[in-house]
């Protein structure tokens, strides 16, 4: 690694440079169309259930040749591969990346210093079948007898935000009677709001957290211990039948009190932000019931397979990773916007947030040194079409450049179609109308010819010449989420390698939480904040001025 060339000295970069600064120095949407209307058939890559259009982007032939030229010379392929085959690629934790491991189907073979990772991985999910099977038909009950009705997830970061979002998203393939909740933030309102309107006797907690130190969770944990032995006559037998953990520290599980054959197991090869598909999923599972969580899994598979074998001019993890490259290294795009066209993707970008920027939010290289490049965007997004009554006027009119994302359906869910009329195709034709506006603005001619009063003619004209890429499925189902997850876990993956950084780990969250236990005795117990730095300690001292207890 060490030995390879800077990234920005490569001749493949500085071919992209040039190309930028010439061929592509003032591209327009409108031109590249009008030279080449064939354009909206040929950018457009098909994988699984997913017609993905990158037609309206600041491209040619030539750019989508030199990208590739990078990522062949950048090693993405080659770090692809390794990391398929359960190598080391997390360096600084010397950590196999293997969540493609968690989909693979039971005959696979992986391994993992020489042992095959598969038949656990298929142990757990069947475990968490039984488990999931016996919840959802009333077998498994409180310690009073009563049947479970309401499960609450206690996790944060990736044993949160995976399932609490694919839970929104596969609402209509859920078990209505369940109430499912999520609990993160230390907030101890988060647990009070989740909890104030259920009966103890008829709630399952699931502890998820892969490390089981995570202060903010255990926190929550033990405050809802004594939520339910305080509802359930404070007889600590109860915590059996109303906890389970989800975990790869099963010491830790123990010392918390839950019994381990309440556990279910995942390892240090999967990464918190990639840990949906594993045991993190179980409340998902139960939710949604174990069959449609393995069309989930076969839908995850089926990108996996695209992006290990589909050739780079049709991989769309790769077209995708490397759009990224394009406009924040060669155009200074400082976000993205993922843009979902469908309210039960309402979760959706701010599990993208965790996956990009946890990821590659990094600034050395791989070996440790100071990157001199741009790395990972600010990502972010909501559902339209909220957005356009909020943001959007930005990206239309502003003065920055931010390609997005539109991600939508054909189809409402089944669940919908026969109540919604034509409302869904009033949902679309924003989507579809958003994009064309983006890409093709309106011109000063056509705002005029509009009638418009010429003192208001720069104020109603759009630029246009926003990038957008247009990914669109019939319908969303399970198989679709697992399809849409890989397909941005995979884009992450793509520009992590280009970049030559660590996509795998996360030391950057760390300092904030050592500080937090640092700071916590001053707020509590008084201890003298001379120790801290005179802005924190003036904090400080208002905060305990203040409060009231
Ligand atoms: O602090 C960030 C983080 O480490 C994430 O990477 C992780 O998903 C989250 O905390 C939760 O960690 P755990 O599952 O160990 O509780």
């Amino acid at each position: 690694m060490s030995d390879s060339p800077k990234l920005t000295r490569r001749p493949e970069w500085v071919a992209l440079e040039d190309h930028r600064a010439g061929a592509l120095l003032h591209p327009r949407l409108r031109e590249l169309f009008a030279a080449d209307p064939a354009r909206a058939e040929r950018y457009v890559v098909r994988v699984g259930d997913l017609r993905i259009d990158y037609s309206k982007h600041l491209i040619t032939d030539e750019t989508l040749a030199l990208l590739q030229e990078l990522a062949t010379a950048t090693g993405v392929f080659g770090l692809r591969d390794a990391m398929f085959r359960g190598e080391k690629i997390n360096v600084t934790e010397d950590r196999a990346v293997l969540h493609t491991a968690l989909r693979a189907p039971r005959d696979a073979v992986v391994e993992v210093d020489g042992e095959n990772v598969v038949p656990a991985v298929h142990a757990v999910l069947d475990k968490m079948a039984d488990f999931a099977g016996r919840v959802r038909s009333g077998e498994w009950t409180g310690h009073t007898g009563k049947r479970i009705k309401n499960v609450v997830n206690i996790g944060i970061g990736g044993s949160d935000l995976g399932p609490a979002m694919a839970y929104e998203a596969l609402r209509a393939f859920s078990d209505r009677e369940l109430t499912v909740r999520f609990v993160s933030n230390v907030d101890g309102a988060d647990l009070h709001e989740a909890v104030r309107d259920l009966d103890p006797a008829e709630t399952l907690f699931i502890i998820a957290s892969k490390t089981f130190t995570t202060i903010e969770t255990i926190t929550n944990a033990t405050s809802a211990r004594s939520w339910l032995l305080g509802g359930l006559g404070g007889d600590e037998k109860a915590v059996a039948k109303h906890f389970v953990a989800l975990s790869t520290n099963a010491g830790k599980v123990s010392d918390f009190g839950i019994d381990t054959a309440n556990m279910f197991g995942f390892w240090d090869w999967v990464g918190g932000r990639y840990s949906f598909d594993s045991a993190i999923g179980l409340s998902l599972m139960i939710a949604i019931g174990p069959d449609r969580f393995r069309e989930l899994l076969d839908g995850f598979r089926i990108v996996d397979e695209h992006f290990k074998s589909a050739p780079a001019e049709a991989n769309a993890p790769l077209l995708l990773g490397l759009l990224g490259v394009w406009y924040g290294n060669f155009h200074d795009a400082q976000s993205h916007a993922v843009l979902p066209y469908s309210h039960y993707l309402s979760k959706f970008t701010a599990y993208l947030q965790q996956l990009d920027m946890e990821s590659n939010g990094k600034s050395v290289d791989r070996d440790g040194h100071p990157v001199g490049w741009q790395t990972g965007p600010v990502v972010w997004g909501t559902p339209g079409t909220n957005g356009q009554h909020a943001y959007y006027q930005l990206i239309h009119q502003g003065t920055k450049l931010i390609p997005a994302d539109f991600i939508g359906f054909v189809n409402p869910v089944a669940e919908l179609s026969d109540e919604l009329g034509d409302q869904h195709d009033l949902l679309m034709a924003n989507f579809f109308a958003q994009t064309q506006a983006l890409a093709f603005g309106k011109t000063p001619d056509e705002v005029r010819a509009e009638g418009v009063a010429e003192e208001l003619v720069p104020h109603k004209t759009f630029q246009g010449n926003h990038p957008t890429t247009t990914i669109l499925a019939s319908e969303l189902t399970p198989s679709v989420l697992g399809q849409l997850i890989a397909l941005y876990e995979h884009k992450v993956f793509v520009q992590g390698a280009v970049w030559n950084i660590d996509s795998f780990d996360q030391w950057g969250v760390e300092l904030g939480k050592v500080l937090a236990k640092r700071v916590e005795p001053a707020l509590t117990e008084g201890v003298d904040v001379r120790g801290l730095d005179p802005s924190t300690a003036a904090l400080v001292a208002a905060y305990r001025t203040l409060r009231k207890n």
